[in-house]
This record gives C-alpha cells, sequence and structure tokens, in this order.
C-alpha cells in the first residue's frame, strides 16, 4: 500500500523473479532459434529472431490470462497474482521488440516513413487470404503500451479504480487483435502446424477457464439464502468458516465476506479497494483482514484500512445464534463500525 508516487522497488523476490523471467525468456528465444535454423535453414536470423519474439509474447500474454481464473478456482494458484503485472510489463517489452524489429525489417527501406508504411503497403481489407495483418498487431501493442504505462498503483489511484479496471479490461480486445494477427497474417503467409495447433490449445485454455471460473462464481451467487424477519439471513454455519479465514456468501446480489477470527465473526464486502480482489480469500494476519492479491488490509469490524492509510469497504452486522452465522445483507457505510458477533465467550444469543 502507499499513499503517494514511489517508484518500483525491486525488492529481492522481484530481483529473483526477474532473473527467472529473463532466463526463461533467453532460453525460449535460443532455443526456438536453433531449432527454427535447423527446421527452415532459410530462415534469416532476423526473421527467426522476429517469430521467436512474437510468439514468445503471446505464450507470455497467454500465462497472464490464465493466471486469473486459475485463482479464482484454486486458491493455490494465488502467489502468481502477486507479480501478475510485472509479468505484463515484461510482455509488453517482448511484443515491443518485435513489433519494432518488424517495422525495421519490413517497413524501413520505402520511400515513406515506416508507420505509413504499416499502415497503408497493404490495404486489401477486402481479402482474408491477403488481409493486412500487421496493423492489428500494431492495434494490439497500443493497447498492451497503455496497459503497461497506467500499470502502477499511481495510475490506479489517479484514475480512480473502476476507470483503471476498464482500461485494463482492454487486455481482451488485444488478445481478439492478436489471435487476428496471427490467424489471418503468420498463419496464412507460411502455414505452421505447430502454430496453429498452439494457437488453438491457448484459445481453449482461456476460454475453457475463463467459463469455468464463471460458473463457479454463478453458483455462488445463485445460491438460495433465507431472510428471516428482523432481515437477518442464516447464512452457514460457525464450523464452516476456518479460523483466521472467511466464507464467501452472496446476500443480494452483492459478495459478503464472513471471517473468523479471535472467537469472533465479522463481514465485510468482498470487493478489495485496490483492484477488486477477493478479500475472502484472504486472511486475519496481524488482526487485519489482508487481501491475498497485493496486500492490502482492513479491520474486520470497521472495514477500514489501518492508519495512515485510507481504503474502506462496506461491512455487514452478522449475529450467531447457537452454531449458525447470520449476516443482514444491508451494507453499511465503508468504515462505520460493527462489533463483531461473538461466538462463545460473549454469549451465544448476543446481537451485534
Ligand atoms: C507494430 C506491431 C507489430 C508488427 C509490425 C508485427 C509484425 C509481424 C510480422 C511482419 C509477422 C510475420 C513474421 C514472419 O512470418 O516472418 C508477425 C508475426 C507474429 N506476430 Fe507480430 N507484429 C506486431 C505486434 C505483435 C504483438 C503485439 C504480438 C504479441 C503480443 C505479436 C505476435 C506475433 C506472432 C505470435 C507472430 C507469428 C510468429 C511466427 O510466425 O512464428 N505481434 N508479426
Ligand atoms: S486487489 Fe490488490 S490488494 Fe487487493
Amino acid at each position: 500500500m502507499s499513499l503517494q508516487y514511489t517508484a518500483v522497488g525491486w525488492n529481492r523476490q522481484k530481483r529473483v523473479y526477474d532473473s527467472v523471467l529473463g532466463c526463461l525468456a533467453g532460453g525460449y528465444l535460443a532455443l526456438f532459434t536453433a531449432l527454427g535454423a535447423l527446421f527452415h535453414p532459410i530462415a534469416t536470423a532476423e526473421t527467426l529472431l522476429i517469430r521467436g519474439l512474437g510468439t514468445l509474447a503471446l505464450l507470455m500474454l497467454h500465462v497472464i490470462l490464465c493466471i486469473g481464473p486459475l485463482c479464482r478456482l484454486d486458491p493455490r494458484f494465488l502467489p502468481l497474482l502477486y507479480n501478475r503485472r510485472h509479468l505484463g510489463v515484461s510482455m509488453f517489452l517482448v511484443a515491443l521488440a518485435h513489433g519494432a524489429f518488424s517495422l525495421v525489417q519490413f517497413h524501413a527501406l520505402g520511400d515513406v516513413s515506416p508507420p505509413v508504411s504499416l499502415l497503408l503497403s497493404n490495404t486489401r481489407y477486402g481479402s482474408l487470404a491477403q488481409f493486412p495483418f500487421q496493423p492489428l498487431g500494431a492495434a494490439a501493442l497500443l493497447v498492451l503500451f497503455l496497459m503497461a504505462a497506467t500499470s502502477h498503483d499511481f495510475w490506479l489511484r489517479n484514475l480512480s479504480a473502476p476507470v483503471w479496471k476498464r482500461l485494463h479490461m482492454a487486455v481482451y480486445l488485444a488478445y481478439a487483435l492478436l489471435i487476428g494477427h496471427v490467424a489471418l497474417g503468420a498463419l496464412q503467409s507460411e502455414p505452421s502446424l505447430l502454430l496453429a495447433g498452439f494457437l488453438a490449445v491457448g484459445m481453449t485454455l482461456v476460454i475453457g477457464l475463463h467459463l469455468a471460473a464463471g460458473w463457479k462464481e454463478h453458483k455462488l451467487d445463485t445460491a438460495r439464502t433465507l431472510a428471516q424477519a428482523d432481515g437477518f439471513v442464516d447464512v452457514c454455519d460457525v464450523q464452516a468458516v476456518p479460523e483466521n479465514r472467511a466464507r464467501i456468501v452472496s446476500l443480494s446480489g452483492e459478495r459478503v465476506a464472513i471471517f473468523r477470527y479471535d472467537d469472533r465473526v465479522s463481514a465485510v464486502s468482498n470487493v478489495c479497494q485496490h483492484q477488486n480482489g477477493p478479500l475472502g480469500e484472504g486472511r486475519v494476519i496481524d488482526g487485519c483482514i489482508t487481501c491475498p492479491w497485493h496486500g492490502y488490509q482492513y479491520l474486520p469490524d470497521t472495514g477500514a484500512s489501518p492508519p495512515p492509510f485510507t481504503e474502506k469497504v462496506p461491512v455487514f452486522r452478522t449475529q450467531v445464534i447457537g452454531q449458525r452465522v447470520l449476516v443482514h445483507p444491508q451494507p453499511l457505510p465503508a468504515g462505520q463500525r460493527v462489533a463483531p458477533a461473538c461466538i462463545t465467550a460473549c454469549g451465544s444469543k448476543e446481537r451485534s
């Protein structure tokens, strides 16, 4: 959490991450160009490098797109989220190298400037077989640039979370443009079964994982809950909420994270103020609900971040009656204190 702009800190964890990523990327490019030279002896080193960088960027984009749904399906993937934006910026740099090399290789020797040549050298938009696929790659690169340039939390604060989130959802637009770039271009000019196979498997994986995660969340959102006369809803057994962790339920269309800690139960909105991370998949650490994505923290009884931080999430009234947890679906203003419901010590019928 940061109050104002601070440059990205390359802590030990990030340095190790970058070194591993650098080695993997270098290894991939070396292998790609070596195998390319073996199986396509007529291809020049420049062509192999351009193709290697392009496929590497696309591979990285697939990994990035799979991380979100994987984490929603199984919390064991959550550590991957920590460096997802870092991976996104690295992917953009690889894609930029591919785009820049292509511009130099295919558009720098003519009598017009490379960007003009990129846009105007082929205008056969009516032909599927000769479709101008390079502008599709350039449009995708532009979207990826906007995302990489605004990836720091500084922009998240200045643009506001909803605008930032909408901008970063454009990654799916970039993905669609790139599928067009490869399917209408590279695959048509020089058909490769391997590239076509990888693209098909990659698309199936991305779409399949998103559908599976969407279905899981749909089931949670449509689970039936019954309201009592006082408006409280019986949501689950106390034992169903693990100590220092939460159970997520859907009440009146909103996801609520019910936390159990220190013999108490509190409920807050499941949506983290940082980047909409699922608070209910986090833990209570040092008395604070800690978001699993980037570690923003909130006090369970007020939903407010501990000072000096200022983020707040809405809180919900809770009761524990017998062994059952009840939650009122009407959220209270973010930051308003609600006494937690006690499980045993304060009497099982106490109302908060
Ligand atoms: C200004 C932007 C771009 C330009 C001018 C461009 C240009 C090209 C060209 C000329 C090729 C054909 C290379 C060949 O077959 O020899 C190609 C292929 C490819 N591009 Fe791009 N591209 C751009 C952006 C991107 C981006 C952003 C990505 C991915 C993130 C990408 C991924 C690919 C892939 C995967 C291939 C297929 C490589 C292969 O045939 O093995 N391109 N691009
Ligand atoms: S989404 Fe980043 S800390 Fe919660």
